[in-house]
Order: C-alpha cells, then sequence, then structure tokens
C-alpha cells in the first residue's frame, strides 16, 4: 500500500496528513473557525488567504512529525473538488509543486471521496461494496460504493444539507457557529420527546430515487415557530430540550433512510462520512436500529468526521493502488458529483 501525502484546503480547514496502509502517520489540521465565526459563517476570500498563510508550515510540520523523507513517499494528492475554487486552489497548486519537484504522482480526490474512506481509519480491512450515508455541511446523500471509483448516488437532500440545518437552528437559537458540536453538546442535557417535530417527508416522487431522499428544511420552518411561540410566554427558552428534540429528529430522518436503502439494496455495511457523522444523536441512534437489522455501522473515528487530510490521504491511496494519476493540468472545481 502507498505511502501518500495528502493536502485539503476544500472550505475552513487547512490540513496536510502522511497516510500509509489505512493508517494515519501524521495529521494537522489548522481551523479557522475562530476567523470566520465573526461572520457567522465562511468568508471564501478569508478563507483563500489563510490557506496561503498556513499551508506550507503544516506540510512541513506534517514531514517533520511523521519522521520520513521525500524518498518515502510514493503519491501527493489534493482534494480538487468540490469546494471554495480559491481555497482548494490554495492546496491543489502546492500539491502540483510538490509533485513536480519531487518527481512524484498526483492524485486529485473528489472531497466527498475523502469522506466515504475515513472509516477505512476505523476498519483497515473495509473494502466496498458498502453504503455510505454522508452527512456534511454541505450534502446529505446515500451513495453505493460499488468499488473505489465506482459510485451511484441513491439519495440526496431536496433543501439543506444535515450539517446545514444544524448550523441554521443553532443560530436561529442564537447559539453561535458552527453549530452542529454546539446543539449536540447542549442535547445531551435536553429531553428528546419534549417537543415533537416533523421529520421532513419527501412527497413528491421526482427523480426516481425519492424513497431516499431528504428535506430539513420543513424541521427547520418548524423549530423557528416554535422557538417563536415559546418567547411568547416570555419563559426563558428551553434550548437544551429545543436541541434534543431536533437532533433526535434529524437522526431518526437519517436513519430511517439509511436502513430502508441498505434493505432494499442487499448491503449489509452503513459507512458514515462527514461532519454529522459525529453527532452523538445519530451514532446512538443508528446503531441502534442497524443491529436491529443485522446491520453492520461504520463511523469514522471521532476527529477524522469534520476536514481533515488523513480521509483525503486514504481515498487517494486507493486511487494510486487502482493505477489512477491526475495531470499536472488538474483544475479546481467547485461543483461535481462524486
Ligand atoms: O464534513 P464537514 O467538516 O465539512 C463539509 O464538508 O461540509 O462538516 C461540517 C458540518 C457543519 O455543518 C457542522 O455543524 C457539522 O458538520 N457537525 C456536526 C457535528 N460536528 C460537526 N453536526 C452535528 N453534530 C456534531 N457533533
Ligand atoms: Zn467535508
Amino acid at each position: 500500500m502507498a505511502t501518500v501525502l495528502a493536502i485539503e484546503t476544500s472550505c475552513d480547514e487547512t490540513a496536510v496528513a502522511i497516510v500509509k496502509n489505512r493508517h494515519v502517520i501524521s495529521s494537522i489540521v489548522s481551523s479557522q473557525i475562530a476567523i470566520h465565526r465573526q461572520y457567522g459563517g465562511v468568508v471564501p476570500e478569508v478563507a483563500s488567504r489563510q490557506h496561503v498563510e498556513i499551508v506550507n508550515q503544516a506540510i512541513a510540520q506534517s514531514l517533520t512529525e511523521s519522521g520520513l523523507g521525500w524518498s518515502d513517499i510514493d503519491a501527493i494528492a489534493a482534494t480538487c473538488a468540490p469546494g471554495l475554487v480559491g481555497a482548494l486552489l490554495v492546496g491543489l497548486t502546492a500539491a502540483k509543486t510538490l509533485a513536480l519537484v519531487h518527481q512524484k504522482p498526483l492524485i486529485g480526490v473528489h472531497h466527498l471521496e475523502g469522506h466515504i474512506y475515513a472509516s477505512y481509519l476505523t476498519d483497515p480491512t473495509l473494502e466496498p461494496p458498502f453504503l455510505c450515508l454522508l452527512v456534511s455541511g454541505g450534502h446529505t446523500s446515500l451513495i453505493y460504493v460499488k468499488e473505489c471509483g465506482v459510485y451511484e448516488i441513491l439519495g440526496q437532500t431536496r433543501d439543506d444539507a444535515a450539517g446545514e440545518a444544524f448550523d441554521k437552528v443553532a443560530r436561529l437559537l442564537n447559539l453561535g457557529y458552527p453549530g452542529g458540536p454546539i446543539l449536540d453538546r447542549l442535547a445531551t442535557e435536553g429531553n428528546p420527546k419534549a417537543f415533537p417535530l416533523p421529520e421532513g417527508k419527501v412527497s413528491k416522487p421526482e427523480g426516481g430515487f425519492h424513497r431516499y431522499d431528504s428535506s430539513f428544511s420543513g424541521l427547520k420552518t418548524a423549530v423557528l415557530r416554535l422557538t417563536q411561540t415559546l418567547q411568547q410566554s416570555g419563559q426563558p427558552l428551553p434550548v437544551n430540550d429545543i436541541a434534543a428534540s431536533f437532533q433526535a429528529t434529524v437522526a431518526k430522518a437519517l436513519t430511517r433512510r439509511a436502513i430502508a436503502c441498505a434493505l432494499d439494496y442487499g448491503l449489509n455495511t452503513i459507512v458514515v462520512g462527514g461532519g454529522v457523522a459525529a453527532n452523538s444523536g445519530l451514532r446512538q441512534h443508528l446503531q441502534d436500529v442497524a443491529s436491529q437489522h443485522n446491520l453492520r455501522v461504520l463511523f469514522p473515528p471521532m476527529k477524522f468526521c469534520t476536514d481533515n487530510a488523513a480521509m483525503i490521504g486514504c481515498a487517494a491511496a486507493e486511487h494510486f493502488e487502482k493505477g489512477h494519476r491526475s495531470p499536472l493540468t488538474l483544475g479546481a472545481q467547485s461543483r461535481l458529483p462524486v
């Protein structure tokens, strides 16, 4: 198996990692959250500039921590899509330069492939086929992973992504950014049955795969209405109960679709990926329901749920083994299907 140095700069984390045999040798994640928090979300131009400041030292630090030299590295990988183009270009350009200077193959990686293969760090023996429930700030997808590079999207969100719903609900409750981890923490102190909320049914059968699609905008609106009603009572807002009820509803909606999809397609392993894979409510509920159906569920290690470069290295190593290489002319793309 290959030893890969991987760079991830698709959004607001500058990350560099070295991965060998589905094991992390070193992983650096420099988060810009504190910088973007004052704006309530990620500002693209600020993100690009910050990546430029950090990326070289992150590469040097990753190499030093690994104890390896350039001669030990088989390939250089970088996220090339989707994401903020200016941000992606920083990592991709750094990777191209390293590939050229050190005469190593370049491997461009789709960000979502990174999230899919993050669970290889939990179980290095994992192999496709499996179903991936990908739940991040930008995606809520059910992906049939047939083999590396061969994917079929079976379900998607019709509106907000799961992580986006967490972020928006946290914002309307004035809790800060990013909302997922904050709501997760508050939910542990609340009653998940305090307020019944709508799971967000998708009623219009468009495009064939509606059964596995999700929708979170109705749920978000329901939380807004609930909050407004509670505020009118003049009592302090029961934020913990709202967080717990919201989180339980998202967990139920995602679990229902993932389990139905796995059973329908005869897939006995569900691999979860993306920032929302860190959510304690989802982890617990999906695990419980899956075990009732004799399905296996795998989550990435907690610190590799949100954006990092180790997952990009894992995906790149799979491509490397298959003989895939990217040209030095490879461009960055803001949108690209997996
Ligand atoms: O995968 P990720 O780091 O970036 C994207 O590719 O989008 O995911 C970030 C998203 C954010 O929306 C964040 O609020 C959410 O993941 N998130 C969580 C948790 N940790 C991060 N959502 C729910 N519970 C968490 N513990
Ligand atoms: Zn991500």
